[in-house]
């Protein structure tokens, strides 16, 4: 170990808890955005499942679109083999989100919607296709302009006195988007995008309210959707270098620095992978006893912006 890595004592086997509502995630949470796209058959769904359990990475990220629709089906036909882990596992899943599809012929546009009857409707079909009795935490997938907040904050207490639903939270959200529901109904996680190519969330206030409220935001697309990886613009070949460069001195792979990077960030960010292999599921666990120092963090803030700070 080198002088600057410090050892911290998140053990990724632990839940940790996202805000007052008591809401629990594993530190790393599985996404199953590319689940379809794996191609996998059923039994090696299961076995992707239980790698991630056994790399104490219990909770997995849904929407009920993912796939076009498909992917809670496909996980539920996998946990239907055995059902037993469903009590080993948090399940996070999002509506909101109305897409144009032979499987929800009722969509004419593209469009959101939070209306009771939509959000019933959606949370319904996700415990069908998860073959589960409940949803851990349901997200708002994106801000929706019509969004009635009261009617909103309702339609998820009946939801939570139904045993449907546990715990509520947003996706996407601006800050004054979070807050107008956040008053009505205490929310658990804002679910946004942050990575070393994408700094937004750091600018806009979206991180600043997560600290403030003492709410962990969920972090999509840590790896900018692999393009960390494969890029070779400018930005990119520099984000990539310095991460390397310190991925040397802390003895780690770049996928670990990105998600150490990442997890540096005082809102305490639980990132979610995006990966069907073991080693990038076990890289970004290793990013859990990481702790860069403050000037390393901001080197590769200044690779990103290509400047340093002001
Ligand atoms: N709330 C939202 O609006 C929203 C939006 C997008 C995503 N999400 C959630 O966030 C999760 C993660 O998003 P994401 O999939 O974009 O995350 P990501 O981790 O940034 O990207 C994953 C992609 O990176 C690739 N990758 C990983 N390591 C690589 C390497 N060394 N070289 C080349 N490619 C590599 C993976 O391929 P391999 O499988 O081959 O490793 C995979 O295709 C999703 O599953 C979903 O649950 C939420």
């Amino acid at each position: 170990m080198t002088q600057t890595m410090i050892e911290t004592s998140v053990d990724p086997a632990r839940l940790v808890t996202l805000s007052s509502t008591g809401a629990q995630l594993s530190p790393i949470v599985a996404g199953t955005w590319r689940m379809a796209a794996w191609g996998l058959n059923v039994d090696e769904r299961l076995r992707w499942i239980e790698q991630c359990l056994e790399l104490g990475i219990t909770s997995f990220d849904h929407a009920d679109l993912y796939g076009d629709y498909t992917v809670e089906e496909l996980f539920g036909e996998a946990l239907a083999v055995q059902p037993s882990l469903r009590q080993r596992m948090q399940i996070v899943t999002k509506c909101g989100i109305k897409l144009v599809s032979a499987r929800r012929p009722g969509h004419a546009i593209k469009s959101y919607d939070t209306s009771a009857q939509h959000v019933n409707t959606c949370v319904d079909a996700s415990l069908r296709a998860l073959r589960s009795e409940h949803i851990d935490l349901l997200l708002i997938h994106r801000p929706d302009s019509l969004m009635d907040p009261q009617e909103l904050a309702d339609t998820f207490q009946r939801l939570r006195s139904a045993g449907k639903v546990l715990h509520f939270g947003v996706s996407n959200h601006s800050p004054s988007q979070l807050a107008m529901l956040h008053r009505r109904m205490p929310l658990a996680t804002n679910q946004i995008e942050l990575s070393p190519l994408q700094l937004q969330a750091l600018d806009d206030g979206t991180l600043d309210q997560c600290v403030d409220l003492g709410l962990r935001p969920m972090i999509w697309s840590a790896l900018a959707g692999g393009r960390l990886f494969t890029d070779s613009d400018a930005r990119s070949l520099r984000v990539r270098s310095q991460l390397e460069s310190l991925g040397q001195r802390y003895g780690a792979s770049l996928l670990t620095m990105a998600y150490a990077w990442i997890l540096r960030h005082p809102s305490r960010p639980i990132p979610i992978t995006g990966s069907r292999r073991p080693q990038a599921l076990r890289d970004a666990v290793a990013a859990l006893r990481l702790r860069l120092s403050a000037e390393d963090w901001y080197s590769v803030l200044e690779a990103s912006a290509g400047r340093p700070v002001p």
